[in-house]
């Protein structure tokens, strides 16, 4: 770590870090969620933290513990995420948002246990779209004058359509971030694995060499990127 002026270097900066996957309740026992483990936010947050900056971690349901040393804000479903992450923006340098927000939640959770009848009829869940928050995130950066780097993060398969960078250059554009991290998955590439390769993706229209390796390889090219774009 060189000292606070050095280019490159996220000391003194505020880092804001969301991470895990979200739980979206059913009823008072049951939720909808995903499967991310929350690791590769908990990488970020130790090579934030390896860096000097000062971290807050909007955690959602994860596997691993996070480090210690980061202002840890607990959440549980999409819309607490977006009500801590917009919080804690205005303090924020460089926003990660590595969680995985469900991109729907039930339109209504019951208020005790849902039970079975004997009629026959089986219930219906109805979802409703959650908040984008990373875009609700550029939307409110854009009001302050004061530079912040935000970064998405992507986990594409090819299509018909297109092949994993196209869908993720449309993403980058819709989202308006500065940086998309794409991860390209496929059948021999599942969630939770401990290495990974990735594409950084910029709004200038750039982007990254692969980069190749464990989960805390993948947090330092980010976090490295994130500062060379916040002393631009
Ligand atoms: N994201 C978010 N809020 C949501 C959904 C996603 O902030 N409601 C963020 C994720 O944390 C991630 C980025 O957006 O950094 C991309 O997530 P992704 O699920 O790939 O994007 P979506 O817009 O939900 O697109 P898709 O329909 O492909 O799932
Ligand atoms: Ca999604």
């Amino acid at each position: 770590v060189g000292p606070p002026s050095a280019r490159g270097s996220l000391q003194g900066r505020r880092v804001t870090i969301s991470a895990g996957g979200t739980r979206e309740a059913l009823d008072p026992v049951r939720f909808l969620g995903n499967r991310s483990s929350g690791k590769q936010g908990m990488a970020l947050a130790e090579a934030a933290l390896a860096q000097g900056a000062l971290v807050t971690l909007v955690l959602a349901h994860a596997e691993v513990p996070p480090p210690a040393g980061c202002e840890v804000v607990r959440v549980e479903s999409a819309l607490q995420l977006r009500d801590a992450v917009l919080e804690a923006l205005p303090a924020t340098d460089v926003l990660v948002m590595a969680a995985a927000v469900a991109d729907f939640r039930p339109a209504e959770v019951a208020a005790a246990k849902m039970k079975k009848t004997d009629d026959g009829t089986d219930p219906v869940i109805t979802l409703v779209r959650n908040p984008d928050v990373l875009r609700e995130a550029v939307l409110a950066r854009d009001a302050d004058a004061r530079r912040q780097v935000i970064v998405g993060f992507a986990a594409e398969t090819g299509d018909a359509a297109a092949d994993p960078l196209a869908h993720a250059r449309t993403k980058l554009a819709r989202k308006g971030c500065d940086v998309l991290v794409l991860n390209v998955v496929g059948s021999d590439r599942v969630f939770g694995q401990d290495s990974t390769e990735v594409t950084l993706l910029d709004a200038d229209g750039s982007e990254s060499d692969p980069v190749r390796g464990s989960k805390r390889v993948v947090a330092d090219a980010v976090l490295a990127h994130a500062a060379r774009l916040l002393s631009r």
